[in-house]
């Protein structure tokens, strides 16, 4: 991490490090001035994915020697890579450079004798290390570095925002603060590994497949794991011609339906999490929901994490979100903002319900800024235009193709500050026909309401689905409100700004303070900046931001 002093003595420098250095990790670059190749969705992934299945996770004693530790480790074979993080004691992972070392390390694992209570002997990559002397191991010893997992405190983020240049500046500072790191995203792929372990006990071929905001470069510290149980690997599809007059296919049970199957699937891998799965707590199978699923925290990494398959489509969204997020660096900042102004109103909540969803906002980000003219970002129908024969992609009857190459979409011409976006944003939404239009990105313009739910935002590739069927009218009309208000505060500023050296909460920062809609007058808002401070730091308190919701889902 780069001293903040330096972010903040040098004008511009947030925002030229998020677009050079400080990429989210796994994700393109995103500067277009860089003229090295984008990666693609799907070769993040199998690097994250094999790179994961060499890594192994370590509950270690709270004090330890990190040299004595890695020398430890080397025997087993040459480590790539390691980090420590604490989460209700002190964890390790490692990453070994060949996945040999795993089967020697496990050799020389035992599983533990409890005592009153008897362990079930699953042999896992997620191990404890004991100090077989603690007493003359421990004392003198300095504690390791530890890498942070969860959000920064409120209060550190906002005086980032204070004592930012200027209002692109701060949207770009948010999204660096809140973005995954490195560290973050190499134990989200870990412990979907180490979920696939577990699955694999009945389906040897399975994949257990990080999706949602972990992978679409939209992911705040601390938000859900969302994962995909991939079985398509395991024959259904064999690519293998038959050769000659026969083929083989395999004796199977048969059930009525897809979903029938995929609940059977689902409610046994939950019994393997719940019965065996090495720190998966709260395990509950949610097999009655539109998109069945199992809900359990993994303990060890302190993710909330949500298991389904038979959900190909979501895969897809999340690969067209990330192609979103990479094309421009403002894309993304402007989603970290929205995501974190809506969570500091209360606009969106962990408890599932009639609250607009971090996805929805997302989506209606992507078509403001499809909107802009000249566009900032292409319409989905443009991005299938683009697309080759290798790109094609139908799942379940639903047209899912756009082009996977990143390299191939040229940068937008559009030079618009992110202030100004911010604005139109809030003055755009703050007088959009809800009642009559439906959001679209996959046309970009606004369609006719194909039904009467209070907020249509199509779903992009199962287009007769409505994905904010769950919000209320008078959800949707907190939102106006505070987008109008929103706007009409940036307005305000540009007639004075009051000086960075003043201390108030200005820009971001104030659009971030408790509102007219939260019950609060703005006569009231003349409060004293500590007073209002205080009101901001209790409603954008840090936690598992918008963890559990999954009114989309249910
Ligand atoms: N999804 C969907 N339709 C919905 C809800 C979700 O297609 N109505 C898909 C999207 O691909 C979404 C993913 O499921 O990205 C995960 O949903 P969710 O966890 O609710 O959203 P995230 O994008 O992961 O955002 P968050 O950070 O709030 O978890
Ligand atoms: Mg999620």
């Amino acid at each position: 991490q780069r001293p903040v002093h330096r972010l903040l003595s040098n004008p511009g420098t947030v925002a030229a490090d998020l677009r050079r250095e400080e990429q989210p990790a796994g994700s393109a670059e995103t500067d277009s001035e860089d003229r090295t190749p984008k990666k693609r969705f799907c070769e993040v992934q199998s690097e994250r994915r094999e790179q994961a299945q060499r890594t192994v996770l370590i509950h270690c004693p709270s004090k330890i020697s990190e040299k004595k530790f890695l020398k430890y480790l080397s025997q087993h074979g040459p480590i790539n890579n390691h980090f420590f993080y604490e989460s209700f004691g002190l964890y390790a992972v490692v990453e070994f450079r060949q996945k040999e070392s795993l089967a020697s390390l496990q050799s020389v694992t035992r599983t533990p004798s409890l005592g009153a209570e008897a362990a079930i002997p699953f042999r896992s990559r997620y191990f404890s290390l004991k100090l077989k002397n603690p007493s003359n191991q421990t004392s003198g010893q300095p504690s390791v570095q530890c890498s942070n997992q969860s959000s920064p405190a409120s209060r550190k983020v906002f005086d980032l925002l204070c004592c930012a240049e200027n209002v692109d500046d701060q949207l770009y500072t948010l999204t660096k603060e809140l973005q995954l790191t490195e560290e973050n995203t190499r134990l989200r792929h870990l412990t979907c590994s180490l979920i696939e372990d577990v699955a694999a006990v009945y389906f040897p071929d399975c994949a257990v497949r990080p999706f949602g905001s972990s992978v679409n470069s939209f992911g705040k510290l601390g938000c859900d794991l969302d994962m995909f149980l991939d079985l398509d690997d395991i024959g259904k599809f064999s690519a293998h011609k038959a050769s000659g007059n026969f083929l083989m296919e395999f004796q199977v049970k048969n059930v009525p339906s897809e979903r029938i199957a995929t609940q059977k699937i689902l409610s046994v891998i939950g019994e393997c999490l719940d019965h065996f799965g090495p720190g998966c707590v709260g395990v509950q199978k949610i097999l009655n929901a539109r998109c069945p699923l199992v809900r359990f925290s993994h303990q060890a990494s302190g993710f909330q994490c949500d298991l389904t398959t038979n959900n190909r489509i979501a895969l897809r969204s999340s690969e067209l979100l990330y192609i979103y997020g990479a094309l421009d660096a403002r894309v993304r900042a402007l989603v970290f903002t929205v995501r974190c102004w809506a969570r500091a109103h209360s606009l969106t909540s962990s408890i599932p319900g009639a609250w607009i969803t971090n996805f929805s906002l997302t989506i209606m980000v992507i078509f403001f800024l499809q909107r802009r003219s000249p566009p900032i970002l292409p319409t989905l129908d443009y991005l299938k235009t683009l697309a080759d024969a290798e790109d094609k992609c139908i799942i379940e009857g639903h047209n899912c193709t756009f082009v996977r190459d990143l390299n191939k979409i040229k940068p937008s011409g559009n030079t618009e500050t992110l202030e100004l976006l911010l604005k139109e944003f809030f003055e755009y939404f703050g007088n959009f026909a809800f009642n009559k239009n439906s959001i679209n990105i996959r046309q970009g313009k606004e369609q006719n309401k194909p039904e009467s739910s209070p907020l249509h935002i199509q779903n992009p590739f199962e287009t007769s689905l409505n994905i904010s069927k769950n919000v209320s009218q008078s959800q949707l009309q907190k939102f106006i409100d505070l987008a109008r208000e929103s706007a009409w505060i940036l307005h305000q500023e540009d007639k004075g700004r009051p000086s960075p050296s003043s201390n108030q909460p200005w820009g971001l920062a104030a659009l971030l303070l408790p509102s007219v809609a939260n019950g609060v007058s703005l006569a009231k808002k003349k409060k004293p900046a500590s007073e209002r401070i205080k009101n901001l730091l209790e409603s954008i308190k840090s936690g598992p931001e918008n963890s559990t919701n999954t009114s989309g889902k249910r």
